[in-house]
């Protein structure tokens, strides 16, 4: 059977070393005046915001810094930021910094927009219209949310991380410049790296677009696997594969920097069209529980969901491996589709990310309760390649346990 499918990234996405000189420009093009610019004190030190802000500033722009971003925000942290939004009057947002302080910057664009609270637009599909004008420039290579249609939060309340997705949420201009993510340390890259590889396996091996499980009546962001979303997932896997490593060994090897920020990218442009799956799932709970950053769980938890989905997606695991440098000449279905598995094992453990739950502060009475919460997340679940029972999801915990 064939179907539609569909593509949406940012409305434009400028790419390469000094591409952050061209912010103002940018801006003006799109006849902004007043920009509140959402980062962190960590990027305001290091002067990594400030390549952003000289640049608006020479453009004439009025720019309001706000440095209260935070890794892995919550709820109070993103109403800090939507009161000062409010009190300056932008007419552009803009949020430098990884994925927490792009999320930040998404959810301001739209409660600006739309009004009412960021728990209102949690879920697939539930904004009603256009953000404010948003630029999105990354300073980690993990996340691709400078291209993505979502934005995550967590509510103190639930110890849950709330997640939005809406193709309005997507920013108007991606600013993907390798140079801001080179001051990264170690384990930020590692994390967000594995992040992003976690991003393309997860598209590359999702459900199918023609048979994506949505109830008559509803919408998704996500559509399941497609040919273009393949295609940039496959590319996104090379490119983790030849350059995570490298870059978490050395933060000055500029190649595997670049390689990583593409890598990055087309790994959200991937996912944030055909979806991710048990992986993302199953962190959302532990994350908001332990509060370990979101690469480090997903990476942690990839290849036990890998062995899960195995028997669904053989031939694709198969390329996987290649694509990370494994070989699987003269090797059985099964057996190539392992060395995927095992592929991503060892560079997770090259990167420094731990194999095991406890490491990172889980207890085994928790794991039911992560179940039962990940099997509540369907908009992301039905992603999945094998339906997923809360028994399911229990058994890879306890594996990964
Ligand atoms: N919206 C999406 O599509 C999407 C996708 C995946 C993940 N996420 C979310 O993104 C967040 C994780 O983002 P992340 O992995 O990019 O990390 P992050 O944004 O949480 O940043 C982690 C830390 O690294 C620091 N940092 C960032 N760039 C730096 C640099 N160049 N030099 C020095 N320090 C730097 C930050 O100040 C912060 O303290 C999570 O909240 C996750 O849920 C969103
Ligand atoms: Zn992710």
């Amino acid at each position: 059977m064939r179907t539609v499918w569909r593509f949406h990234g940012a409305g434009e996405l400028v790419f390469g070393w000094g591409a952050v000189n061209e912010a103002g420009d940018l801006s003006s093009r799109m006849g902004l005046k007043r920009v509140f610019l959402l980062t962190d004190k960590t990027l305001l030190n290091f002067g990594i915001a400030q390549k952003v802000i000289d640049p608006l500033e020479k453009a004439g722009i009025a720019v309001e810094v706000f440095d209260g971003g935070e890794p892995e925000p919550t709820l109070p942290a993103v109403l800090k930021a939507i009161e000062a939004a409010i009190t300056f009057g932008p007419d552009g947002i803009c949020g430098v910094g990884g994925g927490s302080n792009m999320d930040m910057a998404k959810i301001v664009a739209k409660v600006l927009a739309h009004g009412g609270s960021p728990l209102d637009y949690v879920g697939d599909d539930r904004l009603p219209g256009p953000i404010l004008p948003l630029i999105c420039v990354p300073t980690t290579a993990g996340t691709g949310s400078e291209v993505s249609g979502a934005d995550v939060f967590t509510d103190p309340s639930t110890q849950l991380k709330l997640g939005s997705l809406s193709n309005y949420l997507r920013p108007r201009i991606a600013i993907v410049d390798p140079q801001m993510s080179v001051s990264c340390p170690k384990k930020v890259t590692a994390d967000s790296g594995i992040d992003a590889l976690t991003h393309a396996i997860e598209a590359f091996t999702a459900v199918d677009n023609e048979v994506f499980p949505l109830p008559k009546g509803q919408r998704s962001v996500y559509q399941g696997r497609h040919f273009f979303g393949d295609m940039v997932a496959e590319k996104a896997i090379k490119l983790c594969g030849q350059f995570l490593k490298r870059a978490v060994l050395d933060g000055n090897d500029l190649e595997a920097r670049e390689g990583m920020a593409l890598a990055a990218t087309l790994g959200g442009l991937a996912f944030s069209n055909v979806g991710v799956a048990a992986v993302h799932a199953l962190e959302y709970p532990i994350g908001g529980a332990v509060h370990c950053s979101h690469g480090e769980g997903n990476g942690l938890l990839l290849p036990y969901v890998m062995k899960f989905n195995l028997p669904e997606r053989k031939k694709e695991f198969a390329l996987i491996a290649n694509w990370l440098g494994a070989s699987t000449e003269g090797l059985g279905e099964d057996a190539a589709a392992n060395k995927a598995v095992e592929a991503v094992e060892k560079l997770r453990s090259e990167i420094g990310i731990p194999g095991k739950l406890r490491q990172i502060g889980v207890k085994e009475n928790q794991l039911h309760e992560f179940a039962i919460k990940s099997h509540s997340i369907q908009r992301i679940l039905r992603v999945n390649p094998r339906t997923t029972s809360v028994e399911d999801l229990e058994k890879i915990l306890r594996d990964a346990f």
